[in-house]
């Protein structure tokens, strides 16, 4: 699926890089890749992050899954494959941003391994997995938007955690525990990561 159709193609390198872009900012254009179960946390979290990032002074953006879904990638389903070509598309537009200089923050569920791999290996250093990490049990209880309820109920098919598998990262660079840690203390979790790892400034 994601070998490429296009031919007679050149790439085009420009006067300004990511190396110049970075030096502009002050900080890397990295990409924090929240991973988790529905209702774990990934987007509130991500968007606590960004607003601290953000108050430091970092140029950063959101790509979130039911936002993106609205979108660029309104026509994907939740099948295996619709799943795969969904972090596959959102791996190349955050490189895009990563290339632009941006702290590109995501929130997608990005439930399989293999997936997550392949974009750890097309941002390499630039990549920090970050699993948002709650049981299913905790996810259901607080079921924000009703999903679990419809998906144990027969009405939603392919839901992850119920009828299609999450896989956990074995070693993600930040495993935040959303159902113990309050939003600051793992806001102040990840930013101490990016900070110690020299992607933004000491503060
Ligand atoms: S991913 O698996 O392809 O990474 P993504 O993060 O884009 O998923 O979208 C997940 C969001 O879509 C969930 O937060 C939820 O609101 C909604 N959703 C709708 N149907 C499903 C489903 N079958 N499984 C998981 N999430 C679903």
């Amino acid at each position: 699926m994601s070998e490429s159709k296009s031919t007679n193609i050149t790439w085009h390198l420009g006067e300004v890089d990511q190396a110049k872009r970075e030096a502009m900012k002050g900080h890397q254009g990295a990409v924090l890749w929240f991973t988790g179960l529905s209702g774990s946390g990934k987007s509130t979290l991500a968007n606590a992050v960004e607003l601290a990032l953000h108050n430091r002074g970092c140029h950063t953006y959101i790509l979130d899954g039911d936002n993106v879904r609205h979108g660029l990638n309104k026509n994907l389903t939740f099948s295996d494959e619709d799943r795969m070509e969904n972090i596959r598309r959102i791996g190349e537009v955050a490189r895009l941003f990563s290339d632009a200089g941006i702290l590109t923050l995501t929130a997608f569920i990005s439930p399989f391994r293999s997936d997550r791999a392949v974009v750890r290996e097309l941002l390499g250093d630039r990549f920090v997995e970050v699993h948002v990490k709650a049981s299913v049990e905790v996810c259901e209880s607080r079921d924000p938007k009703g999903l679990y309820q419809k998906a144990r109920a027969g009405e939603i098919k392919d839901f992850t955690g119920i009828s299609s598998p999450y896989e956990a990262p074995e070693s993600p660079e930040i495993s935040v525990d959303t159902g113990e840690l309050s939003i600051e203390d793992s806001v102040a979790q990840v930013i101490g990561y990016l900070s110690d790892a020299g992607l933004i400034a000491a503060s």
